[in-house]
């Protein structure tokens, strides 16, 4: 199993991956309808036509986390779903986790030629960072993770974004993460322009923690290096429910909240289904309107396929043939089109300042604002790149730097018996995809935790998915791309 990883891995690369290699910045996707967004003051505007772009999207992971799968690497799948995207009416989608080893270019090319932009999460559920063991995840084979997935996307213009983490902190004991998530920032900012790629905007995906909402975006927005502040802030926002209203929902005091915050923010995920029947998505009306749109972009629904937590618009048959579109979707669909963006620039600012750094303190922010210096090992690839990207099969969580990789062809022996998963309650169930569905749902704002229900989320951010995707045959753990080299080099003697 490890060896045919490889040697697909391998394969795909000599196939596809190349065309990127080199930090090229060209327009894989040249599509006048997907010029790239660029981000000024607290907004995104189209770099072509200086139009204020508004985030109209859906969150897109056909499959979930129980069969986790790169839907931007499978032509039929492209094929079946971009239509309905365009159909729906959305111009930006966002994608949990693919497999960095795959060739995207064909479903990238149909998401520019659809006019949709992708914004990509970087992580997946084995090369993330652990909320247990946060030091430790964040290590040089995560990196080369990060960064090999960068290389296959920085070269489409149509990439909107890349979320360096999705709701690491999801709980009030969770802060001290933040100080890894935001170190990450800082590494993939410093990489994109040290291999010369447009400076994408990296940003978060935060969960909706009445505690520490406020204080992360601070976090993330704070400090005198440019490249350890986020350029874009998510917040995965469940709080407005079935036919409610900008008051009642709290979205009028979000907008007060976040108010003066200096950098885009947007709903990356939102489509509260505490409902009876189906969602009616008045929520559309509210956010692309002048008060909102001084402080949000609008936003992405959770989610386009109905998965087992039913959040589905679309339906898809068990042979992955077809979609059946839900009452949900036609829903949105007269939302959406019955909705159009603010007049003008929407009133927004480039007039803010970045935020103060919230101070450490004991139970409710615990973040350090003195981040970890990078992991020397992962210097290398600002100068010569990111080299083989591994997929989805690598797992890092555990394998910190301060433990001697051995030499490579040795470490292909040892590797399966590192995997180590320090989590408390899921770890123990070797199918780990049940104990996921049985996560939280969210429960609009009237907790004082709100997390989310996106089973991908979870499952990008906890080290308790080492099993899952071991479970997927990805039960040996490569640790070092040195490791990769090496067997590049034998497939070179033997073609
Ligand atoms: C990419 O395409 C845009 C619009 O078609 C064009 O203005 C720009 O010069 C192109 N960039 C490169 C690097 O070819
Ligand atoms: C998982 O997804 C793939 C690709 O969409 C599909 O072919 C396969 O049938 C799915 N497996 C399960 C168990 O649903
Ligand atoms: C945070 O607290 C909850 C509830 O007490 C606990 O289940 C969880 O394991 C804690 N998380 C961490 C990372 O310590
Ligand atoms: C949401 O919050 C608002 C303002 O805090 C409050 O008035 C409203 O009752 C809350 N809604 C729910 C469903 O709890
Ligand atoms: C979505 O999927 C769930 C779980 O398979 C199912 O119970 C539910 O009926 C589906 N929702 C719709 C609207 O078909
Ligand atoms: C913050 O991090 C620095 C460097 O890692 C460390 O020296 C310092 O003790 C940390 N401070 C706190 C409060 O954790
Ligand atoms: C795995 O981690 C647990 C908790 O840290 C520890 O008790 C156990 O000894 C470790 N097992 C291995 C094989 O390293």
């Amino acid at each position: 199993m490890l060896w045919k990883g490889l040697v697909l891995s391998a394969l795909s690369v000599l196939n596809s991956g190349m065309i990127f290699a080199n930090g090229a910045s060209g327009n894989s996707t040249s599509s006048s309808f997907t010029s790239a967004i660029k981000v000024s003051g607290n907004a995104f505007f189209n770099s072509k036509t200086n139009e204020r772009f508004y985030i109209r999207g859906v969150d897109y992971q056909p499959g979930g986390s129980s069969n986790l799968t790169d839907p931007l690497a499978d032509i039929d799948t492209c094929k079946r779903d971009i239509p309905v995207f365009q159909d729906l009416g959305i111009n930006t989608i966002r994608v949990y986790t693919v497999d960095n080893s795959l060739d995207h270019t064909k479903c990238m090319q149909m998401l520019s030629d659809a006019g949709i932009y992708l914004i990509l999460d970087i992580n997946t559920p084995g090369a993330s960072i652990s909320r247990y063991d946060p030091a430790c995840s964040y290590n040089a084979d995560y990196l080369q993770s990060v960064f090999a997935t960068i290389d296959a996307f920085a070269g489409y213009d149509n990439v909107l974004g890349f979320f360096a983490g999705n709701e690491v902190i999801n709980s009030e004991n969770t802060t001290n993460t933040a100080t890894y998530v935001k170190a990450v920032v800082r590494d993939m900012k410093k990489y994109l322009k040290a291999r010369g790629y447009r400076q994408i905007p990296v940003g978060y995906s935060a969960a909706d923690i009445v505690s520490n909402r406020l204080l992360v975006a601070e976090y993330l927005n704070c400090g005198d290096d440019a490249d350890a502040r986020i350029d874009m802030f998510g917040v995965n926002d469940y709080s407005w429910c079935g036919d409610s209203s900008y008051t009642v929902s709290g979205y009028a005091e979000k907008v007060k909240l976040y108010s003066g915050y200096s950098i885009p923010i947007f709903l990356s995920e939102f489509g509260c289904n505490k409902v009876v029947g189906s969602r009616p998505f008045t929520e559309i009306q509210a956010i692309y309107s002048d008060s909102m749109a001084k402080v949000f972009s609008g936003g992405l629904v959770y989610e386009y396929s109905n998965e087992t937590n039913n959040y589905g618009l679309v339906q898809i048959s068990d042979d992955g043939a077809s979609v059946t579109k839900l009452t949900d979707y036609y829903n949105l669909k007269k939302e959406y089109s019955s909705v159009s963006n603010p007049e003008g620039d929407g009133g927004y600012s480039t007039s803010y300042s970045i935020s103060e750094c919230p101070t450490y303190s004991k139970g409710v922010w615990e973040a350090n604002n003195t981040l970890p210096e990078m992991p020397a090992a992962a210097s290398a690839y600002f100068t010569d790149g990111a080299g083989e990207p591994l997929g989805t099969l690598i797992s890092t969580q555990n394998m910190c730097d301060d433990v001697e990789d051995d030499d490579s062809v040795s470490s292909l022996s040892s590797v399966a018996s590192t995997s180590n998963t320090t989590t408390s309650s899921s770890s123990s169930s070797s199918s780990s995809s049940s104990s996921q569905v049985t996560s939280s749902t969210p429960t609009g704002n009237t907790t004082s935790q709100t997390t989310s229900k996106s089973l991908v989320s979870k499952q990008v951010s906890s080290s308790s998915h080492a099993s899952s995707s071991k479970s997927k045959g990805a039960g040996n753990i490569i640790s070092t791309p040195l490791l990769f080299q090496w067997i590049q080099k034998v497939w070179n003697i033997i073609l």
